[in-house]
């Protein structure tokens, strides 16, 4: 007779995580740990139920299942189903085996510069850590709206609308002056607002004017915003929604009076008994107005399911301030808001990263110089030799590619020192040694197949058997099929270095699988093509890989 639990089922989740160590396995299930103070039974029994009553199909996928230790239960993949799974992600390029998620609509909100100030590297964080977790929930089947919420509304604007007014009167009057770049305007706009109090008072009425719909300062902010091109749905945006944002927050009672102003007293955690101001005494509104305004709208008519913010972690307090306030005024019901928050750059000496001169670095130099860098070294590789247009457009891709890598395969909490060499580096978990190592998979599957110039995504779909005999080729299917684990563990968490781990990983499982496992010496006709499959798989997890990392990949280097 076989054992079973008493009448009530323990309410626990199933506890299965990866196996820390091969040696027990590919998966470990803690359960039994956890329920039995519940049950009063012994954790090795309440083990051997579980497997007991494991359902009979886990044995075609599944070697029976071991207790070790205290009751951990250890799963063990089968061998034939490794190879029958390789097989399949043989056919599917696109999705590599990945089932798509249960769809829901995922607003993610990245970049977001200010249009008037330098672009400066904490939005190149942004927009490379937003890039990469909008394409992977894409990826999983979600309807991802990607957000740019530009600051093109906030003091700033009263300032330089009322320096412009000065400077350019032209342009109230609609003449279309050439106002000059806009960082200059606002460095100058700033000085006269740091050293004129007549001034910082127009400035701020400037912007209460520019919120309430003046039209000559909206002429102006116009001509400011033509300026840029990024604007996709900047703060000012929800203008129109402030003021009622407001009054629904004092009539919940959220949102009192304090000095003329109007305030919320956040509860939860981080905000504890902070004040978060959503009107300033002399009327004008605040960068948190515009985000309460701003996550209503999104979950009342964008219909949002889960909204993603992506900025600096020194924005955390700001944005638990608005998520409880959020929550406690009903907006955000069924919808789940996170702020991945990300680390400084820092210059490599650990200080504020800058330019020698202390200047802020542009952005275009930055990948400039990456650039540069790269075609430098490939020259030095290439013995001094000038660089055709193709190799300069692998020095592009490999320049861009490893200033987004280097990012993404940090933990994003984490400071980042900014360092060329360590990223342009062909040794290490690095864009340049995984771009490197996938034109070797592509010339290994080139050779074997005697195509000597072919694009290795065009290949068809191989379906050949996989026959796996040795450790290293076991080992390396064994992380191929990881691949799906990996992209919604990601998707839960947003932290893209996890993924970088998994390709670079992948990378090296490869290489010890071709340096022990030759491809066309192998013995057989049947283990040449099984080798193959495993390559050409291998090429296409990379690619896919590297393409959720906003990677381009290259056919030589
Ligand atoms: N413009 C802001 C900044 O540069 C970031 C905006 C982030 N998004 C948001 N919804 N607040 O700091």
């Amino acid at each position: 007779m076989s054992k079973s639990f008493p009448d009530y089922p323990p309410p626990l989740e199933p506890r299965i995580t990866q196996a820390t160590n091969t040696k027990f396995g590919d998966y470990q299930c803690n359960a039994a740990m956890a329920m039995t103070k519940k049950l009063g039974i012994k954790p090795r029994d309440i083990a051997d139920i579980i497997i007991q009553n494991l359902p009979s199909e886990i044995n075609s996928i599944m070697e029976p299942p071991e207790v070790a230790g205290p009751g951990f239960i250890n799963l063990r993949l089968k061998t034939s189903y490794l190879s029958s799974a390789i097989t399949s992600i043989s056919t599917d390029k696109v999705r590599c085996g990945v089932s798509p998620s249960l769809p829901s609509r995922i607003i993610v909100d990245y970049s977001s510069p200010n249009i008037a100030k330098e672009m400066h590297v904490g939005h190149l964080r942004s927009t490379i850590i937003g890039h990469t977790v909008s394409n992977l929930l894409e990826f999983l089947g979600h309807d991802v709206r990607r957000l740019n919420h530009v600051g093109d509304w906030g003091t700033q604007f009263g300032m330089l609308v009322e320096h412009l007014k000065d400077v350019n009167p032209e342009v109230v009057r609609g003449g279309d002056v050439e106002i000059g770049e806009l960082v200059e305007v606002y460095k100058a706009a700033k000085r006269r607002f740091d050293e004129d109090s007549e001034f910082k008072n127009r400035a701020r009425e400037g912007v209460v004017k520019l919120q309430a719909g003046d039209e000559e300062s909206l002429k102006v902010w116009r001509r400011l915003c033509e300026k840029s091109s990024e604007e996709e749905r900047g703060e000012s945006f929800y203008n129109p929604l402030l003021g009622d944002v407001v009054s629904a927050l004092e009539d919940l009672g959220l949102a009192k009076e304090s000095e003329g102003a109007t305030v919320v007293w956040t509860s939860g955690e981080e905000g504890e008994g902070t004040p978060m101001l959503v009107r300033k005494s002399d009327g004008g509104f605040n960068y948190a107005t515009t985000d309460l305004a701003a996550i209503r709208q999104r979950v009342s008519e964008e219909e949002a399911d889960r909204i993603v913010y992506v900025t600096d972690s020194g924005q955390g307090k700001h944005f638990s301030g608005v998520f409880n306030t959020a929550r406690e005024a009903g907006w955000v019901k069924d919808c789940e808001v996170e702020h991945v928050g990300f680390g400084l750059v820092q210059g490599e000496d650990g200080k504020k990263f800058a330019t020698r001169s202390g200047e802020t670095v542009k952005l275009k130099d930055l990948l400039e110089e990456a650039v540069q860098r790269t075609e430098k070294d490939m020259r030095e590789r290439r013995g001094g030799e000038e660089l055709g247009e193709e190799e300069k457009e692998t020095a592009r891709v490999v320049g861009i590619g490893a200033v987004k890598y280097a990012d993404l395969s940090l933990n994003r909490e984490s400071n980042y020192k900014f360092s060329y060499s360590r990223m342009l580096s062909l040794q290490g978990n690095t864009a340049p040694y995984m771009l490197y190592a996938r034109t070797r998979v592509c010339s290994i599957v080139r050779k074997a197949q005697g195509l000597s110039d072919s694009d290795p995504m065009s290949w068809p779909a191989v379906g050949k058997k996989v026959v796996l005999n040795e450790a290293e080729e076991v080992a390396l299917a064994r992380h191929i099929v990881r691949f799906g684990d990996t992209i919604r563990q990601v998707g839960r968490d947003l932290y893209p270095n996890v993924l970088c781990d998994y390709l670079f990983e992948l990378s090296q499982k490869f290489s010890a699988f071709y340096e022990t496992c030759p491809v066309n010496q192998a013995e057989t006709e049947e283990i040449r093509e099984s080798r193959l499959t495993l390559a050409v798989v291998t090429n296409d997890v990379l690619v896919r890989g590297m393409d959720i990392l906003g990677i381009e990949v290259v056919d030589r280097m």
